[in-house]
Formats: structure tokens, C-alpha cells, sequence
């Protein structure tokens, strides 16, 4: 197998972390391969270190002997950015898994990177964390400050960054950072924290977060609207932004992924008859119920208030994520646009992938009030590569991306709206972030990581 570490250092590990805690062999074979399936890559060793100094210490010896190192959380990334593609030492930070105390003064919590975004919303019955996504019960802190990661609340809490109020993180060398007491205001400098937010792994590693929470919304409502299609979806969101003050989210999804779901997953369609697309809106606080009910107007409707009427109701939407998995192995293709060219992205998008891959198949969802859709693609049996993950990259062979993310670029939009650009999208970086940009980038990232170690394939040095 290429890429097998010296004894020696596998010794060296050992001595900080244990000998339980380096996985060689079938043992690490689990972190080396993505959610989707679509990456699949190589990992020499797994380094689980329980806390900072261990992460330190490792990260020095891995720095002295020249060796890359990919940071992994939950391993719920969607585009290759945590997975060790070209045989890099898997960084697992599951073990960092402290949750402190929650302040009642500041509602601030700090937690280690393994603590799942599940145990942080429920840290305390009144608070509740702003980001909520689908894989909240195995994706970590470290890994969502990262990522950045967005989910279905943002268009009220903003994604996991605006969530940040401080950070714990190594440097490759092994120096600790730490700027965690949580001030709101704090102008004594770079605000790094925030930089390191949505870095990928790429600068530091990321070993514990102060978060500020948010009031738990009381008696939230959801309902599922039908809809004839994405302009109809967007022209009413924008209404329910405007003129819903308890406004969550704001969902979009179809009856394609909505059939694949009926079809593979037993979901029962949740309006009959049908209809070609399907806005979901949660809103709380006082007179919630009424503002959606004025919303949904004279269109197919289904409501629920209660716990689990609520949670049947999302998971018609929390589900799509897996819908096109269904049909082969897919590509998730995670962009938004400006707002005023979001209904001609959800319009054309599927017959942009379709004129460069007659046989694909395209499922979209996403959400509509940040002008994000995620476009999952299974690519045509003809495609070099087909629905088949490739060791090392990714599915097919490029022509989606290029196809997607150009169509995209034209309407101003971004190739990663809150996956990240990890292996999947490095390539297409260009397209979207100029010259001068992209050396800034990279003399940023020398100067965190001046032994190039950290996560060196993800996002183009
Ligand atoms: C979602 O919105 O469901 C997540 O971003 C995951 C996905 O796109 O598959
Ligand atoms: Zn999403």
C-alpha cells in the first residue's frame, strides 16, 4: 500500500495518544471512506487524541517528519474535504468530546470539537443552537466550524460562524491558540476565529468553540405548502420572510426527490394530489400558525404543531439529502445565487446537467430564502467513471461540475454555497474566485501552515 508510515513515527504516535488510539490496517479503513461513498481514499494511520496537547504533540511529530494530516469530525462532509484522498494521517477529533457548563449570563457554551451539534442544541431546555442541519446527531463542533456549515435555519441564525464567539485551534507546529472567552466585542485584532471558520482544515486545527446559543423558539409550526414550481416557491418566500417575524426556514424540494423517497424510503406523500414542488416554512412565537396559514392561502396544505407531526413533516425535506443515493452514487453540487437569479437556477439547472449528460438524473432541493440549492446529480451509465465512486476522487468524470458551476458563475453566484470546496470543487475554484484572491489565499495559508501539512489537497494552495 502506498504511503505506509515509518515505524518509528507510528511509535512516536503511539507514545502520545496510546497504542489504542493509532488504527493501522482495516481499523482505519472506516475513516478513509465519505457519507456519499463518492471518495474513498487511503489512511496510514488514525490519530484519536483526547485533548489539546495531545493534538499538539502530534501535529509537531507530523510536521517534523513531513507528513499531511486531513482533520476529521463526524465525517459528514458532502465533497471530499475530510477523507484522505492521497494518503494523508487521519486527524480524528471525536475524542475532544467536552461540553462546559452552559453561562447563563452570556447563553455561551464551549465545547470540544467531538461534541455532536445535537448535544450542544441540548445543552440547556431554553436554549438552543442557530444551526440546524439533517446530520446534526453525528456532526461535530470542530468539523462544523470548519466547514462553515449552513443548514436550515439560516436565514434566522446565519451559518456556524455567526454562531462563533471564540476558538480553540492548533497551528501545524503544535502552538495552541486559544481566544475563548466569548466577548461580543472585541476589536483587539485579527478575528481569526472567523477565519478559521469555513478554512476546511486547511489552516489549524480546530480543537474547541465557543458558541452562543439562542432562545429556544417556543411553539413552532410547520407546514408543508405545495406549489406549481421554483418561481411560485421563491415569490412566497420571499413573503414569508417579509411578513412572518417568527420565520425559521424556508425549504424547497420536488416531487422528483419527493417520488424517490415515496418509492425507496416507504415516505407517504404528504399531499394528494401531488404537486411539481413543495415550499416547507417553520414559523414560531405568537400568532405563528395564523401568518403561515395566511401564506399557504388557497393552496394544498398539510400543518402540524406537535413534536412528531412536525418531525413526519421534515422529513420529507431532512430525507433528500439521501434521495438520490437511491439511483447511484451522487454528486453533490451545493451552489447559490444571488436572489433575483435564483428561480432560473431551479428552473434551468436540471436541463444544464441533462445537455451535458443526456442520461443523468437531477435532484434539487435546498433553501430558497438564501439562494441555495443543492443539485445532486447521478450521472448517466455512459459517463467514464458512471454512478461508480473512484478511488482517490470523485464520481464521473468533471463534465457536471463544469456544466453546473459555469451556469452558475454567469449569474454571479458561488460553486459552494456551505459544503465547501474540499476535493470535490478545487478545480472549479477559478471560476469564482480571482487571481489576486486566490494568492491571498495562499499566503494566508503559509502563513498558518508553513509546513504545507494541513489538509494540502483541499481548496488549491
Ligand atoms: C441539506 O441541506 O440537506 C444539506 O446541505 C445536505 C445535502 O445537501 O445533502
Ligand atoms: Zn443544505
Amino acid at each position: 500500500m502506498p504511503g505506509e508510515l515509518p515505524a518509528g513515527l507510528l511509535r512516536k504516535f503511539a507514545s502520545v495518544v496510546g497504542e489504542a488510539h493509532v488504527l493501522t490496517g482495516d481499523a482505519a479503513a472506516g475513516y478513509a471512506v465519505d457519507w456519499t461513498g463518492g471518495f474513498t481514499g487511503h489512511a496510514p494511520a488514525v490519530l484519536r487524541p483526547r485533548d489539546t496537547g495531545q493534538v499538539a504533540a502530534l501535529l509537531a511529530l507530523c510536521a517534523d517528519a513531513g507528513v499531511a494530516v486531513v482533520p476529521q469530525g463526524g465525517n459528514t462532509g458532502l465533497v471530499g474535504g475530510g477523507v484522505p484522498l492521497h494518503g494523508e494521517v487521519v486527524l480524528s477529533l471525536a475524542r475532544l468530546d467536552r461540553l462546559g457548563p452552559v453561562d447563563p449570563d452570556s447563553g455561551q457554551v464551549s465545547a470540544g470539537a467531538g461534541v455532536s451539534l445535537q448535544q450542544v442544541a441540548d445543552a440547556d431546555p431554553a436554549l438552543d443552537l442557530g444551526v440546524f442541519i439533517a446530520s446534526r446527531h453525528s456532526a461535530t463542533v470542530g468539523g462544523a466550524v470548519a466547514t462553515n456549515a449552513g443548514g436550515l435555519r439560516v436565514l434566522r441564525y446565519g451559518p456556524m460562524r455567526a454562531q462563533l464567539r471564540g476558538i480553540e485551534a492548533v497551528l501545524s507546529g503544535g502552538t495552541v491558540l486559544s481566544h475563548m472567552s466569548g466577548l461580543v466585542k472585541d476589536n483587539t485584532g485579527y478575528d481569526y476565529p472567523s477565519l478559521l471558520a469555513g478554512s476546511e482544515g486547511t489552516l489549524a486545527v480546530i480543537t474547541a468553540a465557543r458558541l452562543q446559543l439562542v432562545p429556544r423558539m417556543a411553539g413552532p409550526v410547520t407546514a408543508i405548502i405545495g406549489v406549481d414550481g421554483p418561481g411560485e416557491a421563491h415569490a412566497l418566500a420571499r413573503r414569508a420572510v417579509r411578513e412572518a417575524g417568527g420565520l425559521l426556514s424556508a425549504e424547497f424540494f420536488t416531487q422528483a426527490g419527493l417520488d424517490l423517497l415515496a418509492e425507496h424510503a416507504g415516505l407517504v406523500p404528504p399531499l394528494r394530489p401531488p404537486t411539481p414542488a413543495y415550499l416547507l416554512l417553520e414559523a414560531a412565537g405568537p400568532g405563528a400558525d395564523e401568518e403561515l396559514a395566511r401564506l399557504a392561502g388557497d393552496r394544498p396544505v398539510a400543518v402540524a404543531t406537535g413534536a412528531a407531526e412536525r418531525a413526519r413533516l421534515w422529513a420529507y425535506r431532512e430525507r433528500h439529502p439521501e434521495a438520490a443515493g437511491f439511483l447511484g452514487v451522487p454528486l453533490k453540487l451545493d451552489v447559490s445565487v444571488p436572489a433575483a437569479h435564483w428561480v432560473r437556477l431551479a428552473s434551468e439547472v436540471t436541463g444544464v446537467v441533462t445537455g451535458a449528460d443526456p442520461g443523468a438524473r437531477v435532484i434539487t432541493y435546498g433553501h430558497v430564502a438564501d439562494g441555495n440549492l443543492h443539485v445532486n446529480v447521478v450521472p448517466g451509465t455512459d459517463v467514464a467513471g458512471g454512478s461508480v465512486a473512484v478511488a482517490g476522487g470523485s464520481v464521473a468524470d468533471g463534465r457536471h461540475q463544469d456544466a453546473v458551476f459555469s451556469f452558475v458563475a454567469s449569474l454571479g453566484g458561488s460553486i459552494s454555497a456551505e459544503h465547501g470546496i474540499g476535493a470535490l470543487k478545487a478545480r472549479w475554484l477559478p471560476l469564482v474566485r480571482s487571481d489576486a484572491e486566490r494568492a491571498l489565499f495562499a499566503r494566508i495559508r503559509a502563513a498558518f501552515d508553513p509546513a504545507g501539512i494541513l489538509n494540502p489537497r483541499v481548496l488549491p494552495r
